[in-house]
């Protein structure tokens, strides 16, 4: 059983980041993050502390828009506006879930689709389902496919299980998936027998926030499992997976933390990345 090491394939991304930041710089462009926080969810708190350390850490700038959870959808919109048309800005990112009284889809909708970084706006998610390169990527099923490449993992016709159906994961994850050959089942909170799926799978991307969903007899050997659970049991961060059995069974398996987490945040910064080099391209 090997490991999928998201710490470390993510510091060889954010090694590259810093090499291509100071080629940017060189050429008087400072890749630049905005990123919005509106209320204070404590994780969500702590998602955006890690971003914008990151961007940091490589030396791209990040800007930090803490609203309070009255903040008004119009607020919102009209700082998202402003962004939108400051050409000093790179990325913009709206940290998600955003307080019930502001409508997501509108504001997603709202940021200009070439500042997207997080691959949400419906146009970005277009030209990923009809597998037109080039655009944004959401980030953290663009970490699994760079996490698994990284090693040497052949997606092409290989039978994948995706299991949850978020717009953030469970579907771009699909989509990705498809667009490299696999043969993909999606399943979710409905889905009647969770284990038909599973015990035919070769990969399984986990990603239903529920401890313990994937256990060992779910499985069949040298399954390779990707799991992208945060949880928190007694103050210890878990998976989705039981890790313990499931990786006496599995090929490769990702841990948490340390496996897709890492990998998330530094497509973000990859993205960014590649806006700023649009920037540049643009003149
Ligand atoms: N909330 C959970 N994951 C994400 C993410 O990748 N981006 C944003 N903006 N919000 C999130």
């Amino acid at each position: 059983m090997t490991i999928l090491d998201g710490k470390k394939i993510s510091q060889k991304i954010k090694d590259e980041i810093k090499q291509e930041v100071e080629l940017l710089r060189q050429n008087s462009i400072l890749p630049a993050l905005a990123v919005i926080l509106v209320g204070d969810n404590p994780a969500s708190k702590t998602y955006v502390t890690n971003k914008t350390k990151a961007c940091e850490s490589c030396g791209i700038k990040s800007i930090l828009y803490e609203l309070n959870e009255e903040t008004t959808q119009s607020e919102l919109l009209a700082l998202i506006n402003t962004l939108n048309y400051d050409d000093s800005i790179d990325g913009i990112l709206v940290q998600l879930p955003l307080p019930k009284h502001i409508n997501k889809d509108i504001i997603i909708q709202s940021i200009n689709s070439n500042k997207d970084v997080d691959g949400f706006h419906p146009s970005n998610v277009g030209f990923l389902h009809s597998d037109i390169k080039g655009s944004f990527l959401p980030c953290t099923p663009a970490g699994i496919i760079e996490l698994l490449r990284a090693y040497d993992i052949k997606l092409s016709g290989l039978n994948a299980v995706v299991i949850g159906a978020s717009n953030i994961v469970g579907k771009p994850m699909a989509a990705m998936l498809l667009n490299e050959g696999a043969t993909v089942s999606i399943c979710h909170l409905q889905t009647k027998d969770l284990s038909l799926y599973t015990k035919e799978a070769e990969l399984i991307v986990c990603a239903a926030g529920c401890v313990n969903l994937l256990k060992a007899d779910m499985v069949k050997e040298g399954v390779i499992v990707v799991d992208v659970g945060i949880n928190k049991v007694n103050g210890v961060l878990v998976g989705d997976v039981d890790f313990q059995n499931v990786s006496k069974k599995a090929s490769f398996i990702s841990p948490v933390p340390g496996g897709v987490g890492p990998m998330t945040i530094a497509m973000l910064l990859k993205n960014t990345i590649k806006s700023a080099k649009n920037r540049l391209k643009q003149g």
